[in-house]
């Protein structure tokens, strides 16, 4: 059993981490005097293994990481699956619980809903083909209605699940920008920068993608676009450490 001393420290790093998200807004470039070069998927979950095992966390250096990385198809082959009707999550390094480390796998026209990210930092790099991300502004949290999603649909951040939608206070979100990423390229989004979602635009390629949150979390607030209403939605994997994850019945 985890000790109650070992479990504080963690709750202080998580902590640590949150209140970062509050002036943290990415790096442009990489750092100087800094690890210039990850050679391997390996490599970079050691780094990262690194960054994390202190209480307090560079987040610069977090950053700079997900930019160094060299995407090679060798390294995360085992990981892409691809699913027919819906992006997947799969899940490369658990990170000692302090982050998550995964691959979205994206087929032609697939998207994800707009999405916050429960006070976590999100990292997503490219390593095939393109990936639009939409921003929005967060809308009014005193406007916004908050539901619970059923427990055991499947859960991806891919369908905007509408239980009984209450019209009142709603306001359309405010798109901010979109940009579209190519391989390698990195962006960063937390819930004080916005919401966002993401989509492979593409008719004829398929894209892959990286992702690292910390702290990981299991679930968030996935929104409607036309009204700004919130709806919590647990998130889980389509696989882990390349193997397929049990269908809930
Ligand atoms: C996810 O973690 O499933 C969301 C992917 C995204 O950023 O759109």
């Amino acid at each position: 059993m985890m000790s109650i001393e070992y479990k504080c420290e963690e709750d202080e790093q998580k902590k640590k981490l949150r209140e970062l998200t509050k002036s943290f807004c990415g790096i442009d470039k990489p750092l100087k005097n800094y690890v210039n070069h990850v050679e391997s998927l390996n490599e970079l979950i050691r780094e990262l293994h690194v960054v994390f095992s202190s209480d307090y966390v560079n987040i610069e250096r977090v950053n700079h990481l997900m930019m160094v990385y060299t995407s090679n198809y060798k390294d995360w082959k085992k990981f892409a699956k691809f699913d027919r009707y819906r992006y997947t999550r799969n899940l490369v390094d658990a990170g000692n619980d302090k982050f998550n480390l995964m691959i979205l796998c994206w087929n032609e026209g697939q998207t994800s809903a707009i999405h916050d990210h429960a006070d976590s930092h999100c990292f997503m790099k490219v390593l095939k083909g393109g990936l639009t991300e939409v921003k929005y502004l967060m809308p009014n949290q005193n406007n916004t209605q908050i539901s619970h999603m059923e427990p055991n649909l499947p859960a991806d951040i891919g369908i905007y699940h509408h239980p009984e939608e209450e019209h009142h206070n709603e306001e359309q979100l405010q798109e901010i920008c979109r940009t579209t990423l190519y391989e390698n390229q990195v962006c960063y989004i937390n819930d004080n920068l916005g919401l966002h979602r993401v989509e492979n635009v593409s008719n004829t390629d398929v894209a892959v993608s990286l992702h690292l949150y910390c702290p990981p979390f299991d679930a968030c607030g996935i929104y409607n676009k036309a009204t700004g209403k919130k709806t919590k939605c647990p998130v889980t994997f389509w696989s882990k450490f390349g193997k397929r994850e049990k269908i809930p019945e």
